[in-house]
C-alpha cells in the first residue's frame, strides 16, 4: 500500500472484541489465563500489550523493516540499541553532530562499559572509512544532523560499514519515514524519537526502533522485555493517532519550511542559514536524492549570543522551547538548550555557535510565521 494508506491502516485492524475502528488503549498490567500455559498470547503487559504492538507493527511497515519495538523515550530506544549491538571491548562510530543527548548517553554512560566511541563527520565518507576498526560493531548516524542539517550519504555509509560485521543505525527523527526510509537505502536499524514528527502534537514522549534483520529483532524484543523501558499504552495510542496524519503534516511542514527558509535567506541579519532544501546548502544534491522532502527544521546564525538573546524573547507566535516536530512552531537556542551537554570548543567546531537559533517550523499559516519573525528582527 501507499504510505498514506499504511499510516492509517497498517497494524490497526478493527478491535476483534467490539469492532472498534480505533485500536483501544489496553490499560491493563496483566491478563487472565485459562489454565497453566493456556492463554491468548498475552501474559503480562511489559511483554505484550495490544496497543503498543499495533504501533510497533505500524512502524515496521512504514520503515520497511521486519519488526519494530516501542520504548519510553527516544533515548530509551537508543539505550536498548547499545544493549543490542555493543559489548565490552567493542568500538562504535557516531556522527559528530548528533542530538546532544545521544552524545551524552554514549560519552557519559555507555563508554564506561568498556566500549570505545569515535566521533566523525560522517558526511565525509573518507573520514568514516578511516575510523573503521576490526572491532567496529555500530555506525550511528543522524541525517540531517541536529541542528546544522548536514547530510550523510546513507547508502555510502552502508557500503563502508557492511564490509565487516557492523550494523548501521540511522536516527530518522528529523525526516520521519514519510521523507526518508533508511532501510531501503541499506541501513540495518532505524531509531526515532516518536516525541517529534511521528506523534506530532507535542503531547507524548516516546521512541521506536525498527530493524531489518530477524535475529536483531528477536534479540531487541528480548531486551525490551528484560530491561523494561516500554512505551505506555496511552502514549502508544497517542503516537498511533499522530501517525494517521503524518503524511499531510509532513507536507505542510515541508512547504512552510521552504517558505520560511526562503524568507530567512534574504535577511541581512542572518549570517548563516542551514536548510537542506536550499540549493546553497552543501548537502542539497544528496538530500534530493535520498529524501523525498526537506522537512521543517531550519537553523540560522544571528552572529552573536547578544543578538540571539535579543531576538528570542521578541517572537510571539513561535514558542521558545526544546523539542521539535509538533504542529506548533518552536524556536530554540541549541548552545544553551539541546546541545548544552556538548563542550563549548566542540560546539564551536561543529558550527553550534552562541548565535545559532533553531526553528521547528509548524503547520500554522506561513504568512503569520513570517510576520512574527519579521517583527522580531
Ligand atoms: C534527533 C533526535 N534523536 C533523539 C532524541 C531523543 O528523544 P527523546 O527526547 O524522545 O528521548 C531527540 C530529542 O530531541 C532528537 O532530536
Amino acid at each position: 500500500m501507499g504510505i498514506k494508506t499504511d499510516a492509517i491502516h497498517a497494524g490497526q485492524e478493527p478491535d476483534p472484541t467490539t469492532g472498534a475502528v480505533t485500536i483501544p488503549i489496553y490499560q491493563t498490567s496483566t491478563y487472565v489465563q485459562e489454565g497453566i500455559g493456556k492463554h491468548k498470547g498475552f501474559e503480562y503487559a511489559r511483554t505484550q500489550n495490544p496497543t503498543r504492538m499495533a504501533l510497533e507493527k505500524n512502524m515496521a511497515v512504514l520503515e520497511g523493516g521486519v519488526a519494530g519495538y516501542a520504548f519510553a523515550s527516544g533515548m530509551a530506544a537508543t539505550t536498548a540499541l547499545t544493549q543490542l549491538l555493543l559489548k565490552h571491548g567493542d568500538h562504535a562510530i557516531c556522527s559528530d553532530n548528533v542530538y546532544g543527548g545521544t552524545f551524552r548517553l554514549f560519552d557519559k554512560i555507555v563508554r564506561h562499559y568498556g566500549i570505545d566511541f569515535t566521533y566523525v563527520n560522517t558526511s565525509n565518507l573518507a573520514d568514516l572509512a578511516k575510523a573503521m576498526r576490526p572491532n567496529t560493531r555500530m555506525v550511528f548516524i543522524e541525517t540531517p544532523t541536529n541542528p546544522i542539517m548536514s547530510i550523510t550519504d546513507i547508502r555510502g555509509v552502508c557500503d563502508i560499514a557492511h564490509k565487516s560485521d557492523c550494523r548501521v543505525v540511522v536516527d530518522n527523527t528529523f525526516m520521519s519515514p514519510y521523507f526518508q526510509r533508511p532501510i531501503s537505502l541499506g541501513a540495518d536499524i532505524v531509531v526515532h524519537s516518536t516525541t517529534k514528527y511521528l506523534n506530532g502534537h507535542s503531547d507524548s514522549v516516546g521512541g521506536v526502533v525498527v530493524l531489518n534483520r530477524k535475529d536483531d529483532a528477536d534479540r531487541l524484543q528480548f531486551i525490551q522485555n528484560a530491561a523494561g523501558a516500554i512505551l505506555s499504552p496511552f502514549d502508544s495510542w497517542l503516537v498511533l493517532r499522530g501517525i494517521k496524519t503524518l503524511p499531510i503534516r509532513m507536507e505542510a511542514h515541508n512547504s512552510n519550511g521552504m517558505a520560511v527558509a526562503n524568507y530567512l535567506a534574504a535577511k541581512q541579519q542572518v549570517k548563516k542559514l542551514y536548510y537542506p532544501g536550499l540549493p546553497t546548502h552543501p548537502g542539497h544534491a544528496l538530500a534530493k536524492q535520498q529524501m523525498s522532502g526537506f522537512g521543517g527544521m531550519i537553523s540560522f546564525d544571528l552572529g552573536s549570543l547578544d543578538r540571539a538573546k535579543e531576538f528570542l524573547p521578541r517572537v510571539k507566535l513561535c514558542s521558545l522551547g526544546e523539542s521539535l516536530g509538533g504542529v506548533e512552531t518552536l524556536i530554540s537556542h541549541p548552545a544553551t538548550m539541546t546541545h548544552a551537554s556538548v563542550p563549548p570548543d566542540e560546539r564551536n567546531r561543529l558550527g553550534i555557535t552562541d548565535g545559532l537559533v533553531r526553528l521547528s517550523v509548524g503547520i500554522e499559516d506561513v504568512e503569520d510565521l513570517i510576520a512574527d519573525l519579521e517583527q522580531a528582527f
